[in-house]
């Protein structure tokens, strides 16, 4: 699907947009704009966070060396553990299309948006409160758009590498890695528990 293609190009809703945030992990070699980047990353700024403190960093990256590197250091800790580890933890589908996007198609990605929290601003264990809603804007920003993206946290095991690479300081520490791009792939609708098995009316127990 090239950009002008794309369905979701007229603004769609927000529940079309939210009910159809699926991760996605094959792109086609169309260039993402900085003019889109920049809606996305607006959306990913204006998210909620403790204190207002607002302890993300976005790191945008396009260079085809770093984008190697990063995906590298993606493949290798999969390939070195991730993947044993999440065998029989997931449906068979699921572990193929992250095994696919780790071992192929993940480097297709035009590029790669590396997440960091400001340790200056919270200890690492509460920064996540503050950092994935971020994310999550991002995510649905970039649905809107009809752009695919994936929240990865693969990478930030070898974190100090990623910051090796993006150029980010110690105290800014990477929390997830999301490729974007044009989705070179339709994803099918989300797979998801439904609201009756999840909410509970008053008190748990109580059904919806
Ligand atoms: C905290 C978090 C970490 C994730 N890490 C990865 C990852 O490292 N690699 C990957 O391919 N997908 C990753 N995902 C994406 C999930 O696999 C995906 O959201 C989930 O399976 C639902 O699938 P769907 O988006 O296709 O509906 C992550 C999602 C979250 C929320």
């Amino acid at each position: 699907m090239t950009p002008d293609e794309s369905p979701l190009r007229a603004a769609p809703s927000f529940f079309e947009v939210v009910l159809h945030q699926r991760a996605c992990r094959e792109f086609s070699a169309d260039p993402v704009s900085d003019g889109d980047l920049h809606q996305i990353l607006e959306a990913a700024t204006h998210a909620p966070s403790a204190m207002n403190h607002q302890p993300w960093v976005f790191v945008v990256v396009r260079e085809e060396a770093a984008r190697t590197a990063l995906t590298t250091i993606m493949r290798e800790l999969w390939e070195g553990g991730g993947r044993e580890q999440t065998e029989g933890r997931v449906p068979d589908s699921l572990l193929h299309e992250v095994d696919l996007g780790f071992t192929k198609t993940l480097p297709e990605a035009p590029l790669l948006i590396v997440v960091a929290g400001d340790t200056g601003t919270a200890p690492l264990e509460q920064l996540g409160w503050s950092v994935y809603p971020a994310v999550q804007n991002l995510l649905l920003a970039a649905n809107a758009l009809g752009l695919g993206s994936a929240l990865t946290t693969m990478g930030i095991f070898r974190g100090a590498e990623v910051q090796d690479i993006t150029g980010l300081p110690p105290e800014l520490v990477p929390m997830a890695i999301v490729p974007i791009g044009w989705p070179a792939v339709r994803l099918g609708p989300p797979r998801r528990i439904p609201v009756a098995q999840k909410v509970h009316r008053e008190r748990y127990g109580n059904p919806w």
